[in-house]
């Protein structure tokens, strides 16, 4: 399949095209490089052996979002492109809002009219709220989002439900990503943190390489294994291999579809961090603190929907996960460049 890898040059798009490489598809990237760096490029090609097309092009240029369509003729899209910060989107919802909304519905609208029937999107597990019980599961619909960035992942959910009910062309598939965390094996690419993190394996990473003096462990007095938060991590490359089986079902079959794509297994902050030390060789320090206000106690995905529509299980566990995540920080302790 020719495939618009929109987000192409950012952390899962980029691992995502290697393996639609390696899978025979050809590749061509929209990014306006927000968050990515045109050095990406590169490094696909350094480990798949193709550079991908690319665009620098920002999806809320409908103009020139549709010069990339008509110059292609796509059989498919995976859209990742989309602010992610979840305290950021409390402070600027506007912004949010028109990237992650206006922006997804330029894409959509030209691939109704360019006829491009096949859509993977990012959607997250933050769209359950807490409004369930673990695991999570597909067919307990969408939970109450608290926060703008959630908010704009149900809204796209919806969206794109509504069209392939409208639209009996249409066929799309909702992949809600539980955390991804980790890199490519070759250290090549990975996740670039911009500014201070937020999220907790590229905090660690900091503190292991030592730019932070210590992680904050945000509550120890859920009731868990260690009271610690429990989340349930995935390899970024078992993710990028799940998109591969995502577009090749969008293509086959019609209509939409949700499917968390996670491990099934929860790990806690603690057991996170002693994960990442075994990589680094070293004690991380840590100190206890009052709880993140939004944090749940634990979340983690029920797999049998990946497994029974797109045969999807993850392969890589936690210890990989953190080796990987260290050879890249290492590897690159100024990002991609
Ligand atoms: P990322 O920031 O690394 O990649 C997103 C890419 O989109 C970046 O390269 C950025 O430059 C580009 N982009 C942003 N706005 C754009 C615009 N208007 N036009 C063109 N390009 C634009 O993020 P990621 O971690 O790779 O996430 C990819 C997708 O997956 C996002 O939609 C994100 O919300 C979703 N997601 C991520 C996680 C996670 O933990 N990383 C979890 C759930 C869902
Ligand atoms: C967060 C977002 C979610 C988003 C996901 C991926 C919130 C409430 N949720 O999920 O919407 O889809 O990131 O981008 O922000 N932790 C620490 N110290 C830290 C950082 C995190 O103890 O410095 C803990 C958290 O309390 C949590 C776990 O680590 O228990 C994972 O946190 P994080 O990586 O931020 O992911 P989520 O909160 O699951």
């Amino acid at each position: 399949m020719k495939i618009l890898v929109t987000g192409g040059t950012g952390y899962i798009g980029s691992h995502t095209c290697v393996e639609l490489i390696k899978n025979k598809h050809e590749v061509v990237i929209v990014d306006n490089l927000y968050n990515s760096s045109i050095a990406v490029l590169d490094r696909i090609e350094m480990i798949s052996g193709v550079k991908p097309k690319f665009y620098q092009v920002d999806i809320l240029d409908r103009e020139a979002l549709e010069a990339v369509f008509k110059d292609n003729k796509f059989d498919a899209c995976i859209h990742f492109a989309g602010y992610k910060a979840v305290g950021e989107s409390c402070e600027i919802p506007l912004t949010y809002y028109k990237n992650n909304i206006s922006g997804s519905i330029n894409l959509y609208e030209l691939m109704r009219k360019y006829h491009v029937d096949n859509l993977v999107f990012s959607s997250s597990a933050t769209v359950y709220g807490d409004d369930f019980e673990v695991p999570f599961k597909e067919e307990y619909g969408l939970g109450t989002t608290t926060n703008p960035y959630g908010s704009t992942k149900k809204m796209n959910e919806m969206i794109l439900t509504d069209l392939a009910k409208a639209d009996k062309d249409f066929s799309t598939v909702l992949l809600r990503y539980f955390n991804p965390i980790g890199a490519h094996e070759s250290g090549l690419i990975g996740e670039v943190p911009n500014g201070i993190p937020n999220n907790l394996v590229p905090y660690i990473a900091q503190t292991a390489s030592g730019q932070r003096d210590f992680l904050r462990v945000w509550g120890n007095d859920y009731d868990t294994v260690d009271g610690t938060g429990v989340r349930d991590y995935i390899h970024v490359v078992d993710l990028a291999k799940a998109h591969v089986l995502a577009i090749e079902y969008a293509y086959k079959n019609k209509g939409s579809e949700v499917i968390n794509i996670g491990t099934g297994k929860g790990y806690s902050v603690l057991e996170v961090l002693h994960a990442y030390e075994k990589a680094c060789g070293h004690e991380i320090p840590y100190k206890i603190m009052d709880r993140r206000p939004g944090d749940i106690a634990t979340c983690y995905a029920d797999t049998e929907k990946a497994s029974k529509l797109l045969g999807f299980k993850a392969e890589y566990d936690i210890n990989k996960m953190c080796e990987d995540s260290y050879r890249f920080t290492s590897l690159n302790p100024d990002g991609i460049k």
